[in-house]
């Protein structure tokens, strides 16, 4: 497993150095519809980090963003690879976005690498080896009251979750909205933030940030608090500190069942 995390480091910061070169240069294009962008370096990105995985670890499973499922199905093991969590805000060069990349051995999550090239901020998890930024171990908060928390969340391009939003704002010190993912999960990790949830997130987005929270003390479940599954498409997840987690799960049903009513 540490040849896999050596390979993820390069390829993160290979990804992470064309990806800096490019921003406010770059082609942006549409994936179906108008708010899911692409630009050419989501796209070069990729290329690079696949070409040096591929070069270690031939015939392992792929599932990457731009470019899909790809190698051996069946293998024991599958690599998440997004080149840039965080393409809107690359597009318009605000500067808060991330290369992220896992590997799961046997359905479980292993390693995982999340880099945001603009701060030089590499994130990084084993299991069993704790979750690190760049040579510090980092450990969640120890805030254990959702009132004194501050989380954050996404909308993965619609808009289903502002009521959400809305409700936690006004009980909480406050719920960031900065557009990455992976970057959101660290923030839980490095005790910078408490909780996040969102909908209709995939596997690529998350599955580093997830590694990381869990060996930074923290947990990671599906909004209903139930075991979280990273299935090829999309899916709901929340994650804390592990303090706040069962008043965060009971406030996310509460808010669901008044939607439903
Ligand atoms: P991305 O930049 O890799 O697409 C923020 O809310 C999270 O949602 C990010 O992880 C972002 O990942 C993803 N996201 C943003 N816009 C999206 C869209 N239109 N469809 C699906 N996912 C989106
Ligand atoms: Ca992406």
């Amino acid at each position: 497993m540490d040849n896999a995390r050596e390979a993820a480091i390069k390829a993160a910061r290979s990804a992470g150095q064309l990806i800096l070169q490019k921003m406010g240069n770059n082609k942006i294009d549409q994936k179906g519809s108008f708010n899911n962008l692409v630009t050419d370096a989501d796209k070069a990105a990729e290329v690079i980090i696949l070409d040096i995985l591929k070069k270690d670890f031939p015939g392992d499973e792929i599932l990457a963003e731009e470019s899909g499922a790809g190698g051996s199905k069946g293998t024991n093991r599958r690599w998440l690879i997004d080149p840039i969590d965080g393409t809107t805000n690359f597009a318009h060069s605000y500067p808060f976005f991330a290369v992220s990349i896992a590997l799961e051995e046997a359905g479980k999550l292993q390693m995982g690498v999340v880099f945001n090239p603009v701060s030089n901020e590499l994130f990084w998890a084993q299991t069993g080896k704790g979750a690190w930024l760049n040579d510090k171990q980092i450990k969640v908060s120890k805030i254990s009251r959702l009132q004194e928390s501050l989380l954050s969340t996404g909308f993965s391009g619609n808009g289903s979750n502002i009521e959400r939003f809305k409700h936690l704002t006004s009980i909480t010190h406050g719920v960031r909205r900065d557009g990455s993912a992976a970057l959101d999960l660290c923030f839980i990790a490095s005790g910078r933030t408490e909780g996040y949830w969102e909908l209709k997130i995939a596997a690529w987005d998350v599955g580093a940030g997830i590694l990381i929270i869990q060996e930074a003390g923290g947990q990671v479940t599906d909004m209903d608090g139930n075991k979280l599954v990273l299935t090829d498409g999309r899916f709901n997840i929340a994650a804390s500190n592990g303090q706040i987690h069962k008043e965060f799960i009971s406030t996310l049903a509460e808010l669901q069942a008044a939607k439903t009513k």
